[in-house]
């Protein structure tokens, strides 16, 4: 009998909330509270490691983020992440992240942010788990622009803001293209 046997080659996925005028940050910290988009997020990574620079890191109310192997990004040689794996490039990410998701047998690896690195990392990018949020916020940190004719919308959903968000917001899942 033949013995079939699959090998996983987990997918790069970038999970992040967008104003309408390309904000994702302000001061360190997000520029709304979205609680609803807060459960996305734990539903989308769980289980799957997650890539982050260290501004993003320093952000985390609770670190690590359980469930997930944290991977953190820095140039600073000495720097301790507790719960974390510290590297110094986004290659060396990238390595640490596949190696645990075939070992863990999951389908994706996610880069959550922030502005520095979906930038540096944006080529990689095979999937996006993109929250537009309607609301065009004062802010320091952007998202760079999506060339929407390099993606596919495979997914779309509508949300009213719900009692624990500031605004409401469209949930959409674009693949490359
Ligand atoms: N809306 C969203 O979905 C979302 C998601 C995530 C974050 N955010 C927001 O985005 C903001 C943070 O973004 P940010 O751009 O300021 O910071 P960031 O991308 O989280 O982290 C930047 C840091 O990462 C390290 N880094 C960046 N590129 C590197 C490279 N090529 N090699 C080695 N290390 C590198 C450096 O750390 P060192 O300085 O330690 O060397 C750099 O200062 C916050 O406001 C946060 O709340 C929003």
């Amino acid at each position: 009998m033949a013995n079939f046997t699959t090998t996983i080659i987990p997918k790069i996925a970038f999970v992040v909330a967008r104003g309408a005028n390309g904000v994702i940050g302000a001061d360190g910290d997000l520029p709304w509270r979205l609680s609803s988009d807060l459960q996305r997020f734990k539903a989308i990574t769980s289980g799957k490691p997650i890539i982050m620079g260290r501004k993003t890191w320093d952000s985390l109310p609770r670190r690590p983020l359980p469930g997930r192997l944290n991977i953190v990004i820095t140039r600073q040689a000495d720097y301790l992440a507790d719960g974390a794996i510290v590297v110094s490039e986004p290659g060396e990410a990238m390595r640490a992240a596949f190696e645990q998701a075939r070992s863990d047998s999951v389908d994706e690896v996610c880069v959550i942010g922030g502005a520095q690195i979906y930038a540096t990392m944006m080529n990689l990018a095979e999937r996006l788990y993109l929250t537009e949020v309607e609301a065009s916020p004062e802010g320091d940190a952007r998202l760079p622009e999506i060339v929407e004719s390099e993606w596919h919308e495979v997914a779309r959903e509508a949300h009213p803001a719900g009692e624990r968000d500031d605004h409401a917001f469209v949930l959409r899942t674009l693949d490359r293209a």
